[in-house]
């Protein structure tokens, strides 16, 4: 597999990341059942020459680091291990807000290294903006926990080009991790500019539109599915979504890939700075995925590709409407 160095003074990262999420959380809840089956996916990812892997600490709520500080035992020096932090949640599971608070931020990192089983962490990164908190002071935080050898690298969450300028002024941002797909092109606008002046890496997530693109959703959510209660993945828009990923589909036939691969590829083509993460709970879903590091894309197919799907064509927002004031685009 082929590495990039993330950001202008990063680590160096596979070209495809992996994202462990949806192993303990928000999608499928019934995978969260599966552990061994989850581990033996993380493992798999490393073993294909995937080093960047990407957790939180409130997926599972602690589930989900557990998980990955597991699958990584005794391979640690074989990982970029990547954690978000800040979202608050209660023991349903139900969202409360977010503390990026400097106490937080420390209190947080403590936490995740216990969990995890590591002395560091790669790159910590609050997931959204405390709008009660400026990001100087949680940004400040992190680069003490640089200082102090816990943290090698700060990174940033779904953040305005205002937000990632102002805490690149405190410290240098090794990466932005934000939603990029075919689906969800908004950080084509000002944010990819302003990371590229900057030499901050992306680390593009829910490359698959969290299924979407892959063709295979059907509508059917169990409860508690983050999905069912998002306007994307809702009746009229899901079925209109649907069909806009059939046109997706005939292209990866005429390609010879699946449309998971087709739609992993053109992330992959939009620059050595953009590392995509795959994310799946299934060894199966990770090979079929992978595929896409060998789906080459010609000038042509690309502007077939932006042709069919330029930023708006998908119905309904990316997130439940409370959760979009949080969101950068
Ligand atoms: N910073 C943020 O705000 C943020 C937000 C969301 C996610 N993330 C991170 O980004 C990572 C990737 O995001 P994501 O999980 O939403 O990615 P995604 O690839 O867009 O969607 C993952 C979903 O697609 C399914 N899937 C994957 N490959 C498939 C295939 N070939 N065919 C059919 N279905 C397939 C997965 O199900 P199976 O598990 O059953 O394969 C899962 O439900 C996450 O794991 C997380 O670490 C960050």
């Amino acid at each position: 597999m082929k590495t990039h160095l993330l950001g202008k003074n990063g680590p160096e990262v596979s070209e495809v990341g992996f994202g462990a999420m949806g192993i303990s959380d928000i999608y499928a809840t019934s995978a969260r059942k599966d552990d061994a089956g989850g581990e033996a996916t993380i493992r798999a990812a490393l073993d294909a020459g995937i080093n960047l892997i990407n957790t939180g600490d409130f997926y599972g709520m602690g589930h989900n680091e557990m998980l990955v500080g597991r699958a990584i035992a005794g391979r640690r020096d074989q990982v970029v291990l990547s954690v978000k932090f800040g979202a608050l949640r209660d023991p349903k599971g139900l969202w409360l807000g977010h503390d990026c608070r400097p106490a937080a931020v420390k209190n947080f990192c403590a936490y995740s290294l216990q969990r995890l089983g590591v002395d560091h962490i790669d790159l910590y990164q609050p997931a959204r903006l405390d709008h009660d908190v400026p990001i100087e002071e949680t940004v400040g935080s992190i680069a003490q926990l640089i200082r102090e050898g816990k943290v090698k690298y700060l990174g940033l969450s779904e953040v305005t080009p205002d937000i990632l300028r102002r805490a690149h002024a405190v410290h240098p941002v090794t990466a932005l991790e934000i939603e990029y797909s075919l689906s969800t092109r908004f950080i084509e606008g000002e944010i990819l500019s302003v990371a590229r002046e900057l030499g901050v890496g992306i680390v593009a997530y829910g490359a698959l539109s969290r299924g979407l693109l892959s063709g295979k959703l059907d509508g059917k959510f169990e409860r508690g599915d983050f999905r069912s209660i998002t306007p994307r993945y809702m009746a009229a828009n899901l079925q209109a979504n649907l069909q806009l990923v059939e046109t997706l589909a005939d292209i990866a036939e005429s390609k010879g890939c699946t449309p998971a691969q087709l739609a992993i590829a053109w992330v992959l083509a939009q620059g050595d700075d953009i590392v995509p993460l795959i994310g799946t709970s299934n060894s199966t879903r990770l090979k079929e995925n992978l595929g896409a590091l060998n789906v080459r894309l010609s000038p042509a197919d690309i502007a077939l590709l932006d042709t069919a799907f330029p930023e708006g064509t998908f119905h309904g927002d990316r997130y439940p409407t409370a959760a979009m004031k949080f969101v950068a685009g």
